[in-house]
This record gives structure tokens, sequence and C-alpha cells, in this order.
């Protein structure tokens, strides 16, 4: 199916994220500190006279159609974060015209760089350019989450959205999830002689679904123990102040968000002061975090991070949700080759997938697309 053609053709796209520090925190009210990809995933969207609509992507064979008063879980598969955008947008009182809307992909799935959600940002973006509809980006946000919370039945936090949403080229968002306020930070390491290197293993996350929802879950009773609505409602006191916690296991998932909204914070002010060193070690005890106490990391990932590090990385971390996906690794200019051989060839030795590897800079929010290829 092309639209190429067509005059009244909306294109729009959106980036996946990175997120440098502050994993699983946004659930949490804490902090968390992404930056946009350079890759993006893009739609075509042509109205048309209709009450439904018909969704194709260039990695689907058949397209998938669905009313315009879709109800959650109605559709399932990736056309889910189409539909349930339609379905969030409605919900909160904007109008959705009927139409084709074509998705080329540009985000790696199940890799924990949020493709989910800048395929719910692309086509938020279209629906309203196709409306002229404005609305701010918080709002966006909560729109696209809630898509994914209630409509695809995801129990996910504000990052993703908010990342994407927020994002500018050469800069991280420091972001609040409690304010829910950004603050945009100078993150430009190739301006240092660092490179931010992002080692995909291969291997999408699985079961994490439930593994994601039992993490949540255990947060949550951690701060109901200590009679408060969130963990951050302690975070001042550290984590002395979970000392009340009685479940082991609670105890750790809670000290892993107290910590790790800390290092977030000392991330900043380390960035602030251009201290890449610092930041290695920021990064390098946030995977120890969430090895340790969170245990949300696999061997296959701690050995990437483990092997980056001991080939001179300054630091290395898992990056998204967990159980699978990528690494991120700040290594010295000098270094970037010896790092990339050594990880690959450790992981060649043990048997574990190729890894792709790229040097990443921080990339621009979702826009228009002018014309087709235009981004
Ligand atoms: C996924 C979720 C986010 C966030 C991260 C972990 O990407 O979509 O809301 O919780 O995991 O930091």
């Amino acid at each position: 199916m092309t639209m190429s053609g067509s005059a009244n053709v909306v294109r729009f796209a959106a980036p996946g994220r990175v997120n440098l520090i502050g994993e699983h925190t946004d659930y949490n009210a804490g902090f968390a500190l992404p930056i946009a990809l350079p890759e993006r995933t893009a739609v075509a969207f042509q109205p048309a006279d209709t009450d439904e609509m018909v969704v194709c992507s260039d990695r689907a064979d058949a397209p998938v159609r669905f009313p315009l008063d879709t109800k959650p879980c109605a559709v399932t598969g990736w056309a889910a974060y189409v539909a349930g955008i339609v379905w969030a947008l409605q919900h909160a009182g904007h109008p959705v015209p009927g139409g084709t809307m074509s998705i080329s992909g540009g985000v790696a799935m199940g890799s924990g760089l949020a493709s989910s959600a800048a395929l719910a940002c692309a086509a938020l973006g279209a629906l309203l350019c196709a409306t002229g509809r404005q609305i701010d980006r918080i709002e966006q946000a909560r729109i696209a989450c809630r898509a994914e919370n209630e409509y695809v039945g995801a129990p996910t936090g504000l990052m993703d959205q908010l990342a994407i949403l927020f994002a500018e080229s050469r800069r991280a968002q420091l972001i609040d999830f409690d304010h829910l306020t950004t603050r945009s930070v100078a993150f430009d390491p190739d301006a240092h002689g660092v490179a931010l290197l992002l080692i995909n293993s291969q291997s999408a996350h699985q079961h994490a679904a439930g593994e994601y929802a039992a993490r949540r879950a255990s947060c949550e009773r951690a701060a109901a123990a200590l009679g408060v609505s969130s963990l951050r409602d302690v975070q001042g006191r550290g984590v002395a102040a979970l000392r009340a916690v009685s479940d082991p296991e609670d105890l750790r998932r809670a000290r892993h968000v107290i910590t790790e909204n800390r290092r977030v914070l000392d991330t900043v002010a380390a960035l602030d002061e251009r201290d890449f060193d610092e930041v290695g070690r920021l990064l390098n005890a946030s995977h120890a975090s969430m090895r340790d106490d969170f245990e949300i990391t696999t061997a296959h990932i701690d050995l990437i991070a483990e092997t980056a590090v001991g080939a001179g990385a300054l630091g290395a971390r898992m990056t998204g949700g967990g159980f699978g996906g990528c690494v991120i690794a700040l290594v010295l200019a000098d270094e970037v080759q010896a790092v990339e051989a050594a990880v690959r060839e450790q992981l060649h030795k043990t048997g574990y997938p190729e890894p792709a590897i790229a040097h990443i800079r921080a990339g621009v929010g979702p826009g228009r697309r002018r014309g087709p290829g235009l981004r």
C-alpha cells in the first residue's frame, strides 16, 4: 500500500529512548535521566471518511483493522499500540478520524529501547496533526501511557513517553516523576573524548511482563509497610528509612529504588562537572543494584557489562526494563575499538549471539516529516 502521492497524508516520526540511569524509578515517583535514540519509528496517516482505522506495518504481512470505538484489549500485538492511542485520545475528549496508518519501524523491538512508546507517540503525533489539536507534552505522555496501561494492559510508568516527547539533541532529560517536571541536562560525551556505546545483546526480554508487574508490586508493598504512598516519600532519609520493611525481597527492591534515585541526581551533578569517570562509576553501581537488589539482569547482560568494564569502559549498565535487551557503556574514544572487540570475542567464546554495537548520540524528539524519506 503506498500513500506517497496523497496531499493530505500526515507523516510523523518518534524516536526510541535510551535511559542513561534511573531504572524502575518512574512508577515510584523517583528520578530518571534518559536520552532519545537516533532511530525513529515513522507513521504516515491518511484520514478518510470512515469509522475504522486500518494499520499496516513494514514488519507485518497483513493490515489490522479496528473500529474507532475500539475497547481495551480488543486489538492485540503491535497494532494494539495504535488502537490504544485511538481509544485513549477519545477517552480524553479528543476527536479521532478514521483512515489508514502505515508504520515503518526504525526502533528495534523487544530490546528495552521503548519501541512501543515510539510507535504510540508517533501515532499520537500524527492523529493530533490530522485534527489540528494541540496538547501539551505532559498530557500527551499521560495519554500514551494510558494506552499502554489500560488498552494494552502493560503496567508501565511514564518514563518512555516523557523521554521521547521531551528529547533534545545532545541533551538528556532529568525527569522528576513526583512533580512531573523535566530539566534539560547537557549530555555530549563526544565533545569530551568519550563515546556512548549501545550494545544490543540481541536477546529480546522474555517473561518480562510478569516480572515487571512483580517488581512494581514489591515496591508498592514496601511503601505500604512504611506507611507512605510512594517510596519517594522516604527518599530524603535514604536506605535507613527502609528498616521497617520486614520482607527481605521487598526491602532489596526498595533499596534499589532509593539508591538509584540518588545515583540519578549524582549523575546529573557529575555531568554538570563533565566528570565522565564519576558517571562511569555511577553506571557500574546502577548495574550492580539492578543485578543484586532488583534482580532484573540476566547472565548474558551481566557478561556484556562486566566485559566492557574489564576492557576499559568507564562504566556500563543494562538500560530499560530488564531481562535482556541492551547495555550502555561509556568509553574513552581511544578505547572504543578495544571494548567492542573484547565484548564480541567474549560473547562468541561463550556461545551467545553476536551483539549489535553502535556509537550513539542523544537525538531529537518527535516531529512531523515533510515527505517520504524526510525525517
Ligand atoms: C520500561 C517501562 C518504563 C520504566 C522502565 C524501567 O521501559 O516502560 O516505564 O519503568 O521499563 O525503568
